[in-house]
C-alpha cells in the first residue's frame, strides 16, 4: 500500500504543472465607456481583490483583468447587467504560462553560446555576475556599488558609468532603475542593455552620453520578488516582507506605492492581500529605502530618472494626485522626444506610445518612484511602460532585442535634452 502511495505521489509531482496555482484562472478584457465604467471596475476589482493585469482607459485601452474559477460568473455577469462590453483574453493562465516558460527554454537552448543577459531574462544571479564583470573589466569607466540588502538579504547593486568617476560636477546625472514591480520581466533586460551600450558596445554617434553624462543603472530594484516570480508566483508583483501583525497569509507591499510622496492616499488598497497595498507606512521596505538613498545622495546632480516598468507603452510623468509640477510643459516635451523616438522604430504590431501625467491620461496613485523623484528635485522624473504587443507579462523573448534597442534610442534623445535643461540651470 505505502509503496502504491509512493509511487502515485511520485507521479502526481512529476505531472504538477509549475503554474498549477493559476489553474483555471483566465483574463477578460473589459472595453470602458466613460470614468464612471472605469470607478465600477476599480471598486469592483478592489472590493474582491482581482489581480488587474492592465488598468482601462475610456475610449483607448481595455482593462485586463485576471478571474479564478469560483468567482468568473458572479463577475461577468456583474459587468452584464451594467451594460459593459468583456471578452476572453486568455482562457487559462497556468496553461499560458507553461508556454511561456516553453518559448523562454528553447530560446535559450536555440541561442546557446550566443546568450546575453540583456537579450534573455536572466535571473538574479546572471544579473549580479554581469555587473561584476562589467565592473572587473572596465575599472577607469564602472564602479559596482552594493547598495544594501534586499528584505530576504540579496545584495542590491547598480553600476555607477562614468569618464570622471563623478567627480565633474558639470555634468548631469541619469538614473534609472528597473524590476521594482517582480512580475514585469522585460524592464531589467533594457537597463543592461543601456549598460552595455555606454561600456561594453559604445558607437561613436553615442560617445557625448558617455563623456557628458555620469550614469546610474540599476537593475533589479527587487530581487526577493523577482526569484519569487521565477521559484513560485509567476505574477508577483510586491517585495517579500513578513509583517505578522498586519497578515499571516500576504507579504509583501507595493514597491511603487511605498515611497513618501502623498503616501497611502490614491490609488491603493488597504488589503494586505492586494497588489496596490503601501505597506504600514512609508519607506517600511529596503528596497524603497535604497532608491530614497541614491536620490538623497546624487540629488544635486540628478537632473532625470526613469523608473522601468511594463508594459502599456506609456511615458508618464507626476503628479500621481493629477497636480502638474511647475516645469510640466518641459516635463512632457521632454517625454513625448523619448516616445517619438521610440514610436519611430516601433514594430508593426506595436501601441503608440501615449505620454502625459500619470493621473490624467492612466490612472491616479500614491508613493510613486516618479512621485518621489520629482518631489525631491528631480526636474525629470519619469514612469516607462515598455511594450507587450498584446502579450502582457509574457513577452515571447523574440522580442526583448527590439525593445532593448528601440528604449535604448529613448533613453539617449531624453538624455541628451537633460543635458541642455542641466547646463541651463547652471
Ligand atoms: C573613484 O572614486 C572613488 C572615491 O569616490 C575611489 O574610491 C575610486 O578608486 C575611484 N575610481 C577610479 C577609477 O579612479
Ligand atoms: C491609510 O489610509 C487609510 C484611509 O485613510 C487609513 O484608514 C489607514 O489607517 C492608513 N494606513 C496607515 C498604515 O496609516
Ligand atoms: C499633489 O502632490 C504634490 C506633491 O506632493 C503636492 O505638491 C500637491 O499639492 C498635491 N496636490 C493636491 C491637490 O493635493
Amino acid at each position: 500500500m505505502y509503496a502504491i502511495g509512493l509511487v502515485l505521489v511520485l507521479v502526481a509531482t512529476i505531472n504538477a504543472g509549475k503554474h498549477d496555482q493559476y489553474s483555471g484562472y483566465s483574463v477578460h478584457g473589459v472595453k470602458l465607456r466613460d470614468d464612471s465604467d472605469k470607478v465600477f471596475i476599480t471598486e469592483l476589482t478592489d472590493s474582491l481583490d482581482l489581480d488587474v493585469w492592465q488598468d482601462g482607459v475610456a475610449g483607448a485601452r481595455d482593462a485586463l483583468v485576471m478571474l479564478d474559477p469560483n468567482s468568473r460568473l458572479a463577475v461577468l455577469d456583474e459587468l452584464d447587467a451594467r451594460g459593459i462590453q468583456h471578452y476572453l483574453h486568455l482562457r487559462d493562465v497556468a496553461q499560458a504560462f507553461e508556454t511561456h516558460d516553453e518559448q523562454i527554454n528553447q530560446w535559450k537552448q536555440s541561442r546557446s553560446g550566443r546568450l546575453v543577459p540583456f537579450n534573455d531574462y536572466p535571473r538574479y544571479a546572471e544579473v549580479d555576475a554581469y555587473l561584476e564583470t562589467i565592473a572587473a573589466q572596465y575599472p577607469e569607466l564602472v564602479t559596482l556599488v552594493n547598495a544594501g540588502q534586499s528584505y530576504e538579504g540579496r545584495d542590491i547593486k547598480y553600476l555607477k558609468i562614468s569618464t570622471t568617476n563623478f567627480t565633474d560636477t558639470s555634468k548631469p546625472i541619469y538614473f534609472m532603475d528597473a524590476m521594482i514591480h517582480a512580475r514585469e520581466w522585460v524592464t531589467t533586460p533594457t537597463a543592461l542593455f543601456s549598460i552595455h551600450r555606454l561600456v561594453e558596445d559604445l558607437r561613436d554617434q553615442d560617445r557625448d552620453l558617455l563623456e557628458d553624462i555620469d550614469w546610474i543603472i540599476l537593475p533589479i530594484t527587487n530581487p526577493d520578488g523577482y526569484e519569487f516570480s521565477h521559484d513560485d508566483t509567476r505574477l508577483w508583483r510586491r517585495t517579500r516582507s513578513i509583517n505578522l501583525e498586519v497578515s499571516d497569509t500576504c507579504f509583501g507591499v507595493d514597491g511603487n506605492r511605498n515611497f513618501d510622496v502623498n503616501w497611502n492616499t490614491t490609488g491603493v488598497s488597504q488589503d494586505p492581500c492586494s497588489q496596490t497595498y503601501p505597506g504600514t507606512s512609508a519607506f517600511s521596505e529596503p528596497e524603497t529605502r535604497i532608491l530614497r538613498d541614491i536620490f538623497d545622495e546624487y540629488i544635486d546632480r540628478m537632473e532625470i530618472f526613469m523608473n522601468i516598468h511594463s508594459h502599456g507603452n506609456w511615458v508618464l510623468y507626476g503628479f500621481g494626485n493629477e497636480t502638474l509640477p511647475p516645469n510640466a510643459i518641459h516635463l512632457h516635451l521632454v517625454g513625448a522626444a523619448m516616445g517619438a523616438a521610440m514610436d519611430a522604430m516601433k514594430l508593426p504590431e506595436a501601441d503608440w506610445y501615449k505620454v502625459g501625467n500619470s493621473a490624467m491620461i492612466l490612472y491616479g496613485t500614491s508613493g510613486s518612484a516618479q512621485d518621489y523623484g520629482q518631489l525631491v528635485g528631480v526636474p525629470l522624473s519619469y514612469t516607462l511602460e515598455l511594450p507587450s504587443y498584446g502579450f502582457d507579462f509574457r513577452v515571447p523573448p523574440e522580442y526583448i532585442e527590439h525593445i532593448n534597442r528601440e528604449t535604448w534610442e529613448g533613453i539617449a534623445v531624453t538624455a541628451r535634452l537633460a543635458r541642455t535643461t542641466f547646463r541651463a540651470r547652471q
